[in-house]
C-alpha cells in the first residue's frame, strides 16, 4: 500500500488505487499525516474481521478539507478519522455531530451514512476505556488533575470529564487563563457537592509547586495533557516529590514506554500507565462506530505496539 494519498488521487479513486489488494474505504486525514499509527492499527483490526476494506492515510490541506468529504463520499467510503489541523474543520462540515464531538469543539471520527456526514469524538471515551483497562476504575468516580488542560488533548479530557460527572476535576496550565477560561465553560457540570469535604469540586489552579501540593491531597488521577515528555530529554512535567503513593498518573503520551513523569510516578511508589491504551481504546470505539461490531482490540494492541516504537527510557 502506498504510504499516503493525496486530494488529487481522491478524484478518481478506483484508477489511483488500482494496484492495491483489498478497496481503500477508510482513512484518517491530516496536514501532515504520515506518522499516524491509524494504519496499521485499523488494517489489523479488518483483517482480523475478514472486512472486504483497508484504511490508508490522506494528506489533505486545509483547503481541501469540504471537497474531500464530497470526494469520499462519492468513492463509497465507510468512514475517516480527522487529525491536526481539521478536527474543526470536520466539526464544521457535518450533516449531525454527538454531543462529545459539539462540547470540545472537534471530529476525531466521522462515519459516512446514507449518503450523510455523522461526526463523533472518541478521544474522551477512549480514554475513559483506558483506565478502566490500565486501573480497572470509573473515571466518573475519580478526582482528577489535567495538566496542559488548555490545550486540544488536555480540553477533550476534560470535558469527558465533566460529562462523566466525576468527583472533582483540577485544571492546570502553564498560561492559566486557558484553565480558567474552561473552568468557567464547564462550571454547570460541576453545580452539585458530591464530595464530601472541603475542595471546590471545579477549580483552575496556577502551575505553582505550592498550589500543585495543596491540590494533590485531594487528587485520585494526574493526566499529562502537556506535550511535555514527547522528546526523550524532557523533564518530567512535575517533579517525583509532590507526587504520593495513592496517586495514580495517565500519561498521554505513548512514544516512549516510560516517559519522565512515569518514572517519578514509580519513584513515588505511584501507578502509572502511558497513552498506548488511550490510542488504541479511541481507535476502537471508531472502528464499532464504523462497523458497529465488536472491536479486535489485542489484534489492533499488537499491531500498535509494532509500530509505535517505544523505547523503554
Ligand atoms: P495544542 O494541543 O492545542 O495543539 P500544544 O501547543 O501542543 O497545543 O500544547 C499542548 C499543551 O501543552 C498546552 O496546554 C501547553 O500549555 P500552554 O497552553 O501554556 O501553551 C502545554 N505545554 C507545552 N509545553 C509546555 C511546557 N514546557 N510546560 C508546561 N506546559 C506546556
Amino acid at each position: 500500500m502506498k504510504d499516503v494519498y493525496t486530494f488529487a488521487d481522491l478524484e478518481n479513486w478506483s484508477d489511483a488505487t488500482a494496484g492495491e489488494a483489498a478497496p481503500l474505504r477508510v482513512a484518517v486525514l491530516g496536514d501532515p499525516v504520515q506518522h499516524s499509527a491509524s494504519p496499521p492499527m485499523h488494517n489489523a483490526a479488518l483483517e482480523a474481521c475478514d472486512l472486504p476494506a483497508r484504511y490508508c492515510r490522506l494528506h489533505i490541506r486545509p483547503d481541501e478539507l469540504t471537497e474531500t468529504f464530497a470526494r469520499l463520499k462519492a468513492a463509497d467510503f465507510i468512514g475517516v478519522n480527522c487529525t491536526i489541523p481539521h478536527k474543526l474543520g470536520a466539526l464544521l462540515a457535518m450533516d449531525e455531530v454527538d454531543e462529545q464531538a459539539i462540547r470540545i469543539g472537534a471530529v476525531n471520527t466521522v462515519a459516512f451514512r446514507e449518503g450523510r456526514l455523522l461526526g463523533y469524538n472518541t478521544d474522551g471515551p477512549g480514554l475513559v476505556r483506558a483506565l478502566r483497562a490500565e486501573f480497572s476504575v470509573d473515571l466518573r468516580d475519580l478526582r482528577v488533575m489535567i495538566l496542559g488542560a488548555g490545550g486540544g488533548a488536555g480540553r477533550a479530557i476534560a470535558v469527558q470529564c465533566a460529562l462523566e460527572g466525576c468527583e472533582r476535576l483540577v485544571l492546570v496550565n502553564r498560561t492559566l487563563e486557558k484553565a480558567r477560561l474552561l473552568a468557567t465553560e464547564l462550571t454547570p457540570y460541576f453545580t452539585s457537592t458530591r464530595v464530601l469535604g472541603p475542595a471546590d469540586r471545579l477549580e483552575a489552579v496556577p502551575w505553582e509547586n505550592a498550589a500543585l501540593r495543596r491540590q494533590l491531597e485531594n487528587v485520585d488521577l494526574i493526566i499529562n495533557a502537556t506535550s511535555v515528555g514527547l522528546q526523550s530529554s524532557d523533564p518530567s512535567p512535575l517533579p517525583a516529590s509532590l507526587l504520593l503513593p495513592h496517586l495514580m498518573v495517565y500519561d498521554t503520551i505513548y512514544t516512549a514506554r516510560r516517559t519522565s513523569l512515569l518514572r517519578a510516578a514509580e519513584a513515588a511508589g505511584a501507578r502509572g500507565a502511558n497513552g498506548l491504551s488511550m490510542l488504541l481504546y479511541q481507535g476502537a470505539a471508531s472502528f464499532e462506530i464504523w462497523f458497529d461490531r465488536e472491536p479486535p482490540v489485542a489484534a489492533m494492541r499488537s499491531a500498535l505496539l509494532k509500530h509505535v516504537r517505544q523505547p523503554a527510557a
